[in-house]
């Protein structure tokens, strides 16, 4: 597979078909072809580094962290520990204490809804969202409106899916204690403006999070320069493994919350009167940590880095370029968003076609789609469509997966057309 591919500059620079073979799931047929993986939005693939360093960890260098005084237990929590060093590098955070390792980008947004909720909100209270939102940057600010009575407002969406400065600002009042917002949509590949809606939230003192579920895996981030208060990160969408997450929090956050599970490891001193926590960040870290899968992180970091998160991003944005070039002279298909500056996500439907059957069809030719509402029904009821196809891009994929699906899309319209 992929050998007579004439390859583009960025496959050059990149060396795609090295990266490709880094990725053992990727030699793999589905129904007999070879597997083409368009839904990296929803989760990435795993290279073998990362595969490898679960297995040995386990093998070779596991224990509860933290919480031995014996060698293993050192070891580990040495490693554990070094890869919240490299996140922390790899974001720029201000320390290592400001990062806090969760199940997941949904668990960091809800350690933030809760805490932040529970100490500093009160019934007509605002906060601010987009209609771009997945459910996870939704449902836990939901859970604030039913127990606090606090309001939610979203700013809309322009006709080509992106979200304006200007459409954040007009709902801003005094009562507006925190922003919301996603990085890079889902859905319209939309990219915010997260530096200058920071500045704006800043110039009002309201805190900022931004849900980097899609940001992460695929752009440069650097949070001195962002300046926000939160930025959650889903760490299987970064060639990591799953039930992984980070929240990063600006320290003087981290300091006036309140922790958001009680258990061991997360306090100082436990007695029959009392409690007190951790410190930073294992106040947030309550109970045995996902250890294997922490330290496994630490290769997703070191591939990225590698590589070049410059070079994932070029790479990523001219397939997209070209996708969006090879599905817009298809006929029939509709591309949903056309932000100008869009991540590598092309969501789509195909007249008289559900995005379900799209998928289906598609699944037989090897082509791995998400189809439905992508857990953004805000946005599809916004946009009058109940369900949108999308493939989506990662590090490993080529203009020849692009054109296997345009391929699979024509073999769909036409057994349509019968
Ligand atoms: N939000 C993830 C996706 O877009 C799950 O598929």
């Amino acid at each position: 597979m992929h050998t007579d591919r004439v390859k583009n500059t960025t496959e050059q620079t990149l060396d795609v078909e090295k990266i490709r073979s880094d990725f053992p799931i990727l030699s793999r047929e589905v129904h007999g072809k070879p597997l083409v993986y368009l839904d990296s939005a929803a989760s990435a693939q795993k290279p073998k580094c990362v595969i490898e360093k679960i297995k040995a960890t386990y093998e070779k260098s596991y224990a509860n962290v933290h919480r031995g005084i014996y060698d293993l237990s050192q070891v580990a929590t040495e490693k554990y520990e070094n890869s919240r060093k490299k996140v922390s590098e790899f974001i720029n955070a201000n320390s290592e204490k400001e990062i806090v390792f969760t199940k997941g980008a949904t668990e960091a947004i809800n350690l933030v809804a809760n805490t932040f909720g529970q100490k500093f909100l009160k019934e007509g209270d605002e906060i601010i969202l987009t209609e771009l939102e997945h459910h996870s940057n939704y449902v836990p600010w939901h859970y604030l409106r039913q127990s606090k009575g606090v309001q939610i407002k979203f700013a809309e969406i322009n006709l080509d899916g992106e979200i304006s400065i200007e459409s954040i600002e007009k709902l801003i009042s005094t009562k507006t204690k925190m922003i919301a917002i996603t990085h890079l949509s889902n859905v319209t590949g939309a990219i915010l403006p997260i530096k200058e809606i920071t500045k704006l939230a800043h110039s009002k003192n309201i805190p900022i999070l931004i849900d980097g579920c899609q940001g992460a895996p695929h752009l440069k981030l650097d949070m001195q320069d962002i300046g926000c208060d939160f930025y959650a990160i889903s760490c299987h969408k970064m060639y990591g493994p799953t039930g992984l997450g980070i929240l990063y929090a600006k320290k003087k956050w981290l300091e006036a919350l309140p922790p958001y599970q009680g258990g061991g490891g997360m306090i100082k001193e436990v007695n029959k009167e009392g409690i007190t926590f951790g410190d930073l960040p294992n106040k947030y870290e309550a109970g045995t940590m996902a250890t294997a899968q922490v330290i496994a992180f630490g290769e997703s970091i070191k591939f990225l880095n590698k590589i070049g998160i410059e070079n994932i991003e070029n790479h990523e944005s001219e397939l997209t370029k070209y996708g969006e070039e090879v599905l817009r002279r298809n006929n029939s298909v509709k591309l949903v968003g056309n932000p100008k500056n869009k991540g590598s996500v092309l969501s789509f439907t195909l007249d008289g076609i559900h995005p379900h059957d799209i998928a289906t069809i598609l699944d037989e030719d090897g082509v791995a789609i998400r189809a439905g509402h992508h857990c953004c029904q805000i946005l599809h009821d916004k946009l009058g469509l109940p369900a949108t196809a999308r493939a989506s891009l990662g590090v490993y994929n080529t203009k020849e997966d692009i054109d296997k699906l345009n391929e699979s899309i024509n073999k769909c319209k036409d057994i349509f057309s019968k």
